[in-house]
């Protein structure tokens, strides 16, 4: 992966068209590169787009065009599904679950990838999608193959082409509030799972071996199900001791991974990512794109602004109604001008014909970038040149420590 364009900004002012505008000119121009425009917004509309049914599958568009509206459930599900397999099969070897069987259901629904939040299921795709060093790794054999220009839904699976690896990632985020939570949560998954899970594991265990030390949270959960208690119960599966720490020792193993994981997607992100915020010259959404900088930075580089759907200025003089929008929109426009000027600005004015199909998104592509370079779309303040290794430091995880925590348990 070279390059991943993030289109943003409030909703309906036009980043579904430029993203999409914007993914369709880079392949015409650099027929050598692959392209993966990926829908994230939850109102999939590059169906309607394209004029072509794309939906959960890759689906391919021209030689080099790619598109997806993925289904955030079915990500969730491939990336988290090991950790939770094993969980639960720990989970069934402790003699405290056995006694107490209301737990298990708890356990199982907490972990179910139906109950995370969409915004980390999302995150869990992107990061899949992203992932740099093996780009498809979270997805699994069967996403692997995808719908190309000569197969169709009824191709079997496994007659179905490999997909070719990304040069772009173009992508198309919900409007600002649900397009931070993707930034911010793509760092944060991994933690908050294992978090739950070690939660998990550790009242089990203390309790286990000392009721008395059972942490302050847990006593309520745990005076509740007294009466519960089935004394007599056995572990559904039981598992000698050194069964149950290698299990627990893979499970941590696991989460090592989603963690390394996150952390190479976040300085990915920050590497190669390039946020473009898309406005049309009125308060509103230009309120919304000064917030979204601000709120964005930490994360990814906040390179473009869009100026959408300016009147053209040959309808001055027309209609009085039309005049006062157009002197309001030139009020803006400069706003926007001033506010950004650290930011490439690129504007579109209103095209007569809706700009859906190729064509039509051709046009919309010309009226944007006239005769920009694609250097200068993919690189439009020549950062990446400057700047090529950013990185961002976290704190990684401490493994030894939590592993040391397990040999004394
Ligand atoms: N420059 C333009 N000229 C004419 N029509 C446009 C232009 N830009 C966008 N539109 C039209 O405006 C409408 C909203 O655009 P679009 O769906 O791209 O916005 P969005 O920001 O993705 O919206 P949402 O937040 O709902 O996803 C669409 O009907 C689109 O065809
Ligand atoms: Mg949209």
């Amino acid at each position: 992966m070279e390059n991943i364009l993030v289109f943003g900004g409030k909703g309906g002012v036009g980043k579904s068209s430029i993203s999409t505008a914007t993914a369709v000119h880079l392949a015409r121009k650099l027929p050598q590169k692959k392209i993966l425009l990926v829908s994230f917004d939850i109102a999939h509309n590059l169906s309607d787009l394209f004029e072509k049914e794309i939906g959960n599958d890759i689906t391919q568009i021209t030689p080099n065009l790619f598109v997806i509206e993925p289904d955030p459930d079915l990500y969730a599900l491939s990336y988290t599904g090991e950790l939770t397999k094993k969980t639960r099969e720990l989970f069934k070897s402790s003699k405290l679950m056995a006694m107490i069987p209301q737990l298990e259901s708890i356990v199982e629904e907490s972990l179910r990838s139906e109950n995370l939040p969409l915004a980390m299921k999302n995150a869990l795709f992107f990061q899949s999608i992203i992932d740099a060093e093996n780009p498809m790794q979270g997805i699994g054999e069967r996403k692997l193959r995808y719908i190309a220009l000569n197969q169709s839904k009824e191709t079997p699976l496994n007659e179905r082409a490999l997909l070719p690896k990304f040069d772009i990632m173009v992508c198309d985020f919900p409007p600002t509030g649900n397009m931070i939570a993707l930034f911010e949560v793509p760092a944060d998954p991994s933690r908050r799972l294992m978090k739950l899970t070690l939660k998990i594991i550790s009242v089990l265990q203390d309790s286990l071996n000392k009721f008395k030390s059972i942490t302050k949270w847990a006593q309520p959960a745990i005076w509740m199900a007294k009466h519960a208690i089935n004394k007599e119960a056995k572990p559904s599966n039981p598992l000698d001791k050194e069964d149950q720490q290698n299990l627990a020792q893979n499970i941590l193993d696991l989460l090592y991974e989603m963690e390394k994981r996150s952390d190479r997607i976040a300085a990915l992100l920050k590497g190669i990512g390039s946020l473009r915020l898309v406005s049309i010259p009125e308060k509103p959404s230009f309120e919304e794109a000064k917030r979204a900088k601000i709120l964005s930075e930490p994360f990814i580089s906040v390179d473009v602004l869009h100026i959408n759907r300016l009147i053209p200025p040959s309808e001055m003089g027309k209609t009085l109604y039309l005049d006062k929008i157009l002197s309001s929109q030139e009020k803006y426009r400069q706003k926007i001008h001033k506010e950004f000027q650290d930011l490439k600005i690129w504007e579109s004015h209103w095209l007569e014909d809706e700009p859906i199909g190729i064509d039509g998104l051709t046009r919309l592509a010309e009226e944007i970038y006239k005769d920009s370079s694609t250097f200068e779309i993919l690189n439009p303040l020549n950062r990446y040149l400057k700047n090529p290794t950013t990185k961002q430091e976290k704190n990684p995880l401490n493994i030894e420590e939590l592993r040391q925590k397990w040999r004394e348990s």
